[in-house]
């Protein structure tokens, strides 16, 4: 398979910036199909994706195929300029298939077969679905190879949104050719890499391995969870790869995509190197707080892009999602134009809306689209066009340009996210504590990023790795790097105290990270009554005081490390909390407790301190704005984004063009300060 570099800072590589949204003709009859294209191209649009859950249409019955509700709905939107996606419908197999084979169905861990009725109920584990997903994809990729109006490809969708564990027959033969696979037929090298010693847990032949239920009846064993993670994501990527490799072959000009991100898939990995971007879908509305909406909504972009780069947005939220449990706020004016600049700027290359028009039936009959069930264009639709219009200025700008990250959080890692899962303790996950640290720099104006510890580091002023307690020894080279060329590398507590088959390590925490960080940690605590036995971290320089949430460490320093901050109470008092060492042009810091708000208030003085400059993007800016850059040699990209619900003003302005010139609040430029009203954004462009 090919291989390709995934990084932060890839472009999605397309020549036009496609905008547009899912349609789905197979719910509407003649009348609309006739008028939606007309209203799209009037929206601006240049592109749609369909027929993704659209199987049971396209093959009616086994083998017998028909395209032409399709072919015409793809013809008609060409002639307005309006280019189509196509998915492979595999998330929906039709019910001559489940008839016909009911073997193919997932088992869940109580060893209930899923049914017909909804989505994903099939298991890529079994070779007749498989199969049968290799003849739709092929049969949908020869009878459209030459329609120039199909441009790309989305595999499936959103594989392991709903069901990502599965323990079906075919899972439990799989998974065991998977492990003899991995540990080269050698079962006692399995037995010692689980650790099978423990409980009685010996296997004398690979055939005797069950998929692991935890607490079926007790705790699993987690080095055993874990591989069965690995393999769930190794499945999920050969049943894709399958699909892409048709897909090339049919017709190399087509880039091909997925909508991720889930459970136990790694888009790091070849599942990633697969696909020419990744899909990324954007529903802000299932933070239901207003306040922190805005936050979360950036955080998981950054997250998304900490996979393989800039990403196409397959499916952006344009009005309330309602399912049976729920139903979301409806958004405000100028919200759902707002939404879509927050993803912009945070790495999305293309954007779709989720959907054109609101179903009238089904499970998602009240999953709001750009129009509502009465067709009705309203202020949704204006404000999609108004984004249309602007996106063929701003789009050209945006290709080609990536996401400015001064300070790097790691991130979107598979196994570290997995392994953790096994056994959390109640302590926040390592993708929890990122968005923690996130919103802490995004409310001070820093211009902040997801990044893999293997990624390119360079450019970054600090890398903070949160509490990554399994950690791989490759990835050590790359942060020492980074480090002896100036970067402040930060590591939280418990970080690089499990092994890659997710046991503890034999050595003083943090092992292989001991000589780096200069620190040995003698002792650690949960702490779970933070309140009732306090403690409490006072940095230097600044002397702040945190008090420590979670997890306490006690450490002894190495000769050469100094402390940045000192534990105040009980047996803890005076030792260090916090310590750095000075490592070629950077340092090393380790924080022996869990990153929180109060903790990252402390450090950042000592970060400012020790880093190469590192500084907000807009210091005089309030926090109510949004300050995201994107850039390359030539230019600066200022996204400046009011996700409050106030007037804001924008202070320290870059000098620069408004390339929004029909914004509300405009005033001439070059101007020192903005007011920028709710729901408002502005796009100045710096050119350097
Ligand atoms: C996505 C999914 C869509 C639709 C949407 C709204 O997760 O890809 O098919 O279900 O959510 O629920």
């Amino acid at each position: 398979m090919e291989s390709k570099k995934l990084s932060h800072k890839r472009p999605a590589n397309l020549d036009i910036y496609y905008y547009g949204a899912t349609y789905y003709p197979e719910h509407w009859g003649p009348e609309d199909r006739e008028q939606d294209p007309a209203w799209m191209a009037e929206a601006g649009f240049n592109c749609v994706r369909m027929a993704e859950f659209a199987w049971d249409y396209m093959e009616p019955a086994e083998g017998e195929y028909r395209f032409d509700l399709f072919d015409e709905a793809i013809a008609r939107l060409g002639e307005h300029g309006i280019d189509t996606i196509l998915g492979t419908p595999t998330a929906t197999p039709p019910r001559w298939l489940t008839l016909a084979h009911p073997d193919v169905l997932r088992v869940n861990a109580d060893g209930v077969p899923m049914q017909h009725g909804s989505r994903q109920h099939v298991c890529p584990s079994s070779e007749t679905f498989r199969r049968y997903s290799r003849q739709i994809t092929r049969a949908m990729a020869t009878h459209f190879a030459d329609h120039q109006h199909v441009i790309g490809w989305q595999t499936d969708n959103e594989l392991n949104c709903h069901f990502s564990e599965c323990h079906c027959p075919h899972c439990q033969l799989e998974f065991q050719a998977y492990l003899a696979r991995v540990y080269n037929d050698d079962i006692d090298a399995l037995n010692a890499a689980w650790g099978n010693a423990f409980w009685s847990l010996t296997y004398r032949d690979f055939n005797e391995i069950p998929t692991p239920k935890n607490l079926y009846p007790a705790y699993a064993n987690p080095a055993h969870l874990l591989d069965y993670y690995r393999f769930i994501s190794w499945n999920m990527t050969r049943f894709q790869h399958e699909q892409v490799a048709i897909l090339r072959e049919t017709q190399p000009r087509w880039f091909v995509m997925h909508n991720g991100t889930f459970a136990h898939i790694d888009y790091r990995g070849q599942f990633g190197r697969d696909l020419d971007f990744l899909g990324f879908d954007v529903y802000p509305f299932f933070d239901f707080d207003p306040d922190t909406r805005p936050y979360s909504q950036a955080f998981n972009l950054d997250h998304a892009r900490a996979w393989t780069g800039n990403f196409m947005i397959p499916e952006q939220q344009s009005g309330p999602g309602g399912q049976a449990p729920y139903f979301h706020d409806t958004p405000e004016r100028g919200e759902v134009r707002r939404m879509a600049y927050t993803s912009i700027a945070h790495g999305a290359d293309s954007l779709l809306f989720f959907r054109w028009r609101t179903a009238r039936f089904g499970a998602e009959e009240y999953w709001c689209g750009i129009l509502d069930h009465d067709n009705v264009r309203r202020r949704r639709y204006a404000e999609v066009k108004q984004l249309g219009q602007e996106l063929k200025i701003v789009g050209p700008e945006i290709l080609g340009t990536r996401v400015r990250v001064d300070v790097g959080i790691a991130a979107a890692d598979v196994d570290v996210y997995d392994a953790h899962s096994t056994m959390p303790f109640g302590l926040p996950s390592p993708r929890q504590v990122a968005e923690t640290v996130h919103t802490f720099f995004t409310r001070k104006h820093y211009a902040v990023g997801c990044v893999h510890p293997s990624d390119d580091l360079s450019g970054l002023k600090v890398y903070i790795i949160p509490h990554w307690a399994l950690f791989n020894p490759e990835w050590l080279p790359n942060l020492e790097a980074f480090v002896e060329g100036g970067g402040v590398l930060v590591l939280g507590a418990r970080t690089a105290t499990k092994d890659w088959h997710n046991n503890v390590i034999p050595e003083t925490p943090p092992g292989l990270l001991s000589r780096l960080a200069g620190v040995k940690v003698v002792e650690y605590g949960r702490q779970n009554a933070p309140d009732k036995r306090p403690l409490t971290v006072r940095f230097y320089p600044g002397k702040a005081v945190a008090h420590s949430q979670y997890w306490y460490e006690q450490m002894d320093i190495l000769p050469g490390t100094s402390t940045l901050g000192r534990w105040t109470e009980r047996h803890l008092r005076l030792k260090p909390a916090v310590t750095a060492r000075q490592v070629g042009a950077g340092s090393v810091v380790y924080v022996g407790t869990f990153l929180t708000d109060a903790v990252m208030e402390g450090l950042l003085p000592a970060l400012i301190e020790r880093s190469s400059g590192l500084a907000p993007l807009l210091p005089e800016t309030p926090e109510g704005i949004h300050v995201v850059v994107r850039e390359n040699a030539e230019k600066r990209l200022w996204f400046l984004i009011n996700g409050s619900s106030g007037v804001l003003k924008a202070k320290e302005l870059p000098e620069g063009v408004d390339l929004l010139p029909g914004a509300a609040n405009a005033v001439a430029r070059p101007a020192t300060y903005l007011y920028i009203s709710a729901n408002e954004v502005r796009v100045i462009k710096e050119t350097l």
